[in-house]
């Protein structure tokens, strides 16, 4: 069994995706955490009753700071941490708790169009107004830098006919929706390796 965490800021999609679809007997979802008090994703956690944590890099009430929730998830055993919407940058005193064990879904192909800034509708008006043919969604491994780690897996989506960039990240969610998944049941089937300096997804 992979526990996991997922990392949420707003709607929460990605994480219904990953409820709905990883299978409960290979990965539990033991806590979902937010920047956010209220957020619809953070709604749909307490319904299906998953722990929820507050966190922040300032003392805050009712926030936990980044070394209680490193000390949290030692407790729990948490094997892979999700950011599914995560708006804050990680600290490096977080990254370093958890080397290779923390992903990111962005909502374009990187190296394009990732980095501060980069995120939400910002990401597809930008690949709109590019001219790009093509977007896609990207998961990949957290360091220290903005959208910098190495790629686990992309799915790329035809754009060539969209008249708005709303349209664009109607088509990348829907993928994002089946990529996350998909690569969370691998990790928890460790099928996941380095190879060469490529990270590979094993059948
Ligand atoms: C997704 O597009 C994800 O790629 C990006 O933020 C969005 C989150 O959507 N990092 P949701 O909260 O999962 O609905």
């Amino acid at each position: 069994m992979l526990n996991i965490a997922v990392f949420v800021s707003g709607r929460g999609s990605n994480l219904k995706a990953i409820y709905q679809k990883v299978p409960k007997e290979k990965v539990n979802i033991c806590a979902v955490v937010s920047d956010r008090k209220d957020c619809p994703a953070i709604n749909f956690a307490l319904e299906k009753n998953i722990p929820v944590f507050f966190v922040s890099i300032n003392q805050k009430e009712n926030f936990i700071t980044y070394s209680d929730l490193i000390r949290e998830f030692r407790k729990l055993e948490i094997g892979l941490i999700v950011l599914a919407g995560f708006l804050k940058k990680i600290p490096d005193e977080f990254v370093d708790a958890f080397e290779n064990k923390i992903i990111n879904i962005h909502p374009a192909l990187l190296p394009s169009f990732g980095g501060k800034g980069m995120y939400g509708m910002n990401v597809h008006n930008a690949v709109f107004n590019s001219s790009a043919k093509v977007s896609g969604a990207t998961i990949h491994f957290v360091d220290k830098i903005y959208d910098n780690g190495k790629i686990i897996a992309q799915r790329a989506v035809d754009i060539e006919d969209v008249n708005s960039p709303e349209e664009i990240a109607e088509r990348v969610l829907k993928i994002e929706h089946e990529l996350l998944p998909f690569v969370i049941e691998k990790f928890a089937d460790n099928k996941i390796v380095v190879v060469n300096n490529r990270v590979k997804i094993l059948d």
